[in-house]
């Protein structure tokens, strides 16, 4: 058999390019970007592109979350694996029916994620980016949701307020001198708007609890991830917002999510 691009041989040019480009785990991503290229020049792009540091998942166009295949696009945020944990603290606490809105948004994974599998449900997305909007939309309309573009609450219908039982919230947390820090395939390749939470990480967060409780149905829940050190900070911004907090964590995907109750 001749050689050919898509060779399964370890030792294969195109794992070689990977790890000499830096990619910890070159034979997991030979074999994405394999299976996602349909001509061997298209996968030679593929390699060039993910040599030169651009995500894996904005290389193939699509990240795998929740056991989806959720499409992303360059300059929208990749939906991270700790993430899964709030999706599932989401499903555990949805109530049947629910009225799910997924605000700030990225790519729409997380709300696209909640109502998979369910058969009623009002699905919601919200993002300020046009390019996660435009992303979001691919993901969360083939299933009935609908997408809306703007700042925080004033992207989503004013019909919704008062009805949403499962607001989920991911927003930027990253405190601003920190974003220096974060990987490069973060800090180069996704909008500072998905990663800037402002001087403590948690700016976007306040926002978005000062109004929450307007939005949310007697009972609804708003659900966010933090850091372990902002905790305390965040919980406070919980109660200011008149919800009744919790805090759930993962040691395995190291996630910790806050969640606030309305209560009837
Ligand atoms: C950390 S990313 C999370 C994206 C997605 N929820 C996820 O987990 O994959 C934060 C998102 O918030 C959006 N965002 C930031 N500020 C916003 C604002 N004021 N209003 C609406 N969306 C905002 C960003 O564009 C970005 O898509």
């Amino acid at each position: 058999m001749s050689a050919s691009p898509f060779s399964t041989s370890p030792a294969d040019a195109v794992v070689a390019r990977l790890r000499a480009a830096g990619c910890v785990f070159a034979e997991d991503e030979a074999r994405m970007l394999r299976s996602a290229a349909r001509t061997p020049a298209e996968l030679d792009a593929m390699v060039d592109r993910r040599a030169g540091g651009l995500p894996l998942e904005h290389v193939v166009g699509w990240a795998e979350f929740c056991g989806l295949r959720v499409a992303v696009a360059p300059g929208v945020f990749v939906p991270r694996r700790r993430t899964e944990f709030l999706v599932r603290r989401a499903a555990a606490l949805a109530p049947p029916r629910p009225v799910v809105l997924d605000l700030c948004c990225g790519s729409g994974a997380l709300g696209a994620a909640l109502v998979t599998g369910l058969d009623e449900y009002e699905l919601h997305a919200a993002d300020i980016e046009p390019e996660s909007v435009r992303c979001a939309r691919r993901n969360v309309e083939p299933l009935g949701g609908r997408v809306h573009e703007g700042d925080l609450f004033g992207a989503p219908p004013a019909d919704l307020r008062g009805r949403v039982d499962v607001l989920l919230c991911n927003v930027p947390y990253v405190p601003s001198e920190e974003v220096a820090l974060l990987p490069p395939e973060a800090r180069d390749h996704e909008p500072r708007a998905a990663l800037d939470g402002g001087a403590d990480g948690l700016a976007v967060l306040r926002r978005v609890t000062a109004e929450a409780s307007g939005w949310l149905a007697p009972g609804g829940r708003l659900l966010f991830e933090t850091s372990e050190r902002q905790v305390p900070d965040a919980l406070d911004a919980v109660v200011r917002g008149g919800l009744t907090p919790e805090v759930a964590r993962c040691e395995d995907l190291y996630a910790t999510v806050v969640i606030g109750t309305k209560i009837f």
